[in-house]
């Protein structure tokens, strides 16, 4: 199977985990990036059976409306059963690197409201211990040097991702090397550094459900 066909079954089996337990009144929380978007035309089969979505970025927005699926803003939801996003990375207790994208933010805040978020990624992204990904940081961009000096303090080597501007009207920084044994301490670390919006570790909140697509098929790990 090539990496595609593997991101299509993983978002296949999060839409068929999610749609027993819709209704009309549900609204469904929808992460960023190529599995994600495969997430997205999959659900969009059964728009009519449940509400609407709220979006991680203005990408995932566009692609949902584009399928006729209404996008609720956060504020004005009380109640998310479902955050079905992808990783760059998950370790097995379903700590998440994540901001490839650059939707981090948005995704970290959408998955914070959400009752049980789902991650879904293809095998490759299952990893031992988190770090092999640069992990993303979004930053103010008149903190950017300041936030890149206090990383390098931190044992990382920042490196500023250029020409790209978060939904946010942020910076990012991709902080490569860092071996990443604790993730809910770096986490806590670096999101302390002022300038720092947050950083790509989901480690204070973890998914609660890894569909991981494998030539063997979907498999699926919980917390
Ligand atoms: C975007 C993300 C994505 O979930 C992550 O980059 C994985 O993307 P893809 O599904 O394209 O491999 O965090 O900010």
């Amino acid at each position: 199977m090539t990496q595609d066909q593997l991101k299509q079954a993983v978002a296949q089996a999060a839409v068929d985990f999610i749609l027993p337990k819709l209704d009309a009144k549900s609204v469904i929380g929808v992460g960023t990036g190529s599995t994600a978007n495969c997430f997205i035309d999959a659900l969009a089969k059964h728009k009519l059976e449940f509400d609407g979505a709220v979006a991680s970025s203005e990408a995932t927005a566009a692609r949902l409306k584009g399928h006729g699926i209404p996008v609720y803003e956060l504020n004005t939801v009380s109640d998310l059963e479902f955050y079905v996003d992808g990783a760059d990375e998950s370790d097995e207790r379903l700590h998440l690197i994540k901001g490839g994208g650059a939707a981090l933010t948005r995704e970290k805040i959408v998955a914070a409201v959400a009752r049980t978020f789902i991650c879904i990624a293809d095998g490759s992204k299952l990893v031992p211990v988190l770090g092999a990904f640069p992990l993303p940081v979004e930053v103010i961009p008149m903190a950017r040097s300041h936030v890149a000096r206090e990383l390098v303090k931190l044992g990382g080597d920042p490196v500023y991702r250029e020409g790209v501007l978060t939904d946010n009207g942020n910076v990012i920084l991709d902080v490569h090397n860092m071996s990443i044994t604790d993730p809910v301490k770096l986490e806590a670390d670096i999101n302390a550094i002022v300038g720092v919006v947050t950083n790509g570790l989901f480690a204070a909140r973890p998914a609660d459900l890894l569909l991981l697509g494998t030539a063997e098929g979907v498999k699926s790990l919980q917390r």
